[in-house]
């Protein structure tokens, strides 16, 4: 397995692989991977002939005040990773080699970015698209993978790639979580035990909507009051958001409706930790 520092090496070895045939499959990740990571790698590694993973912790989707400085950055155990799940190639460039001295093109997606962690990050979704869009035209993928885990960065990107008419096909995976519900994030390293064991209300929060929600219930404000009971049980917790949205639109409903995501944002501690679920309604 090689690790690439530069576009050119990257392009090289996707080439020679296309030339061979090769379908093309990339996974985006800021490293620091875990079993949420490794599980959008083997999809890929079983869908695709050729897998690139990419290990960047890419500086202008934080915001000023996050922990970009603190994000780890383990990649001798990442490179360990990538090997064991037969990765063919790790891209990990310095941010000089994505964005040279200065960049000035962004992509706006609109409306969807306002919304949930779009309010409390601005800034967040403009740095992921652009990103995303580098990488795309780096790798030039026929699939690449994404973590239902962050469910609004995946709608985002999904409709940056259809409007964009970008020849990738997006692939959403689902969410990889602990015995005890959490889901699994690079920022749990942040938490202590106690925090670890307080961070489950938030799975707990949106399963007690799940609850809500096939006992008949369908005043969402109702529903969110009785979430927001089960997180301040906690009170290391900081409720960002919990929202009870549109799965398509991203836009608040009053009653319960279709596909339906719910979404919480919480701190705990040091961490700013999010999880949802997607409830569809229309099956019943
Ligand atoms: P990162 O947080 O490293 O996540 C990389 C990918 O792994 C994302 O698509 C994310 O949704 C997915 N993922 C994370 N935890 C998961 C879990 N528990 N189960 C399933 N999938 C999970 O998301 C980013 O990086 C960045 O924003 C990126 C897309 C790489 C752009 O910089």
């Amino acid at each position: 397995m090689e690790i690439i520092k530069t576009i050119e090496e990257v392009r090289r070895h996707v080439k020679a692989a296309r030339s061979e045939g090769k379908k093309i499959g990339l996974v985006p990740t800021m490293g620091a991977l875990h079993i949420g990571h490794t599980s959008l790698i083997d999809r890929a590694v079983k869908d695709t002939e050729f897998v690139v993973v990419s290990i960047f912790v890419n500086p202008t989707q934080f915001v000023p005040g996050e922990d970009f400085e603190k994000y780890p950055r383990p990649i001798d155990e990442d490179m360990k990773i990538c090997e064991e799940h037969n990765v063919d190639l790790v891209f990990n460039p310095e941010p000089e080699e994505m964005y040279g001295q200065e960049n000035l093109t962004w992509v706006n997606v609109e409306r969807l970015t306002e919304p949930l962690c779009g309010r409390s990050r601005p800034g967040h979704f403009r740095g992921v698209t652009i990103v995303c869009v580098k990488l795309f035209n780096i790798v030039l993928p026929d699939v690449a993978y994404f973590g239902q885990k962050d469910a609004q960065q995946a709608i985002v990107i999904k409709q940056m790639v259809a409007d964009l008419n970008m020849p990738v096909e997006i692939v959403i995976c689902p969410t990889v979580r602990e015995p005890d519900g959490l889901a699994i994030s690079s920022r749990n390293k942040y938490l202590s035990d106690q925090q670890k064991r307080g961070a489950t209300l938030l799975y707990k929060s949106l399963l007690k909507c799940q609850e809500a929600i096939d006992s008949g219930i369908t005043d969402t404000k109702k529903i969110i009051s009785k979430m927001q009971s089960i997180l301040q049980q906690e009170p290391s917790i900081e409720i960002e958001y919990i929202s009870i949205v549109d799965a398509e639109t991203l836009q608040n409903l009053d009653r319960i409706t279709g596909r339906v995501l719910a979404a919480v944002a919480a701190k705990v501690g040091p961490a700013r930790l999010i999880d949802n679920i997607l409830i569809d309604t229309s099956r019943k």
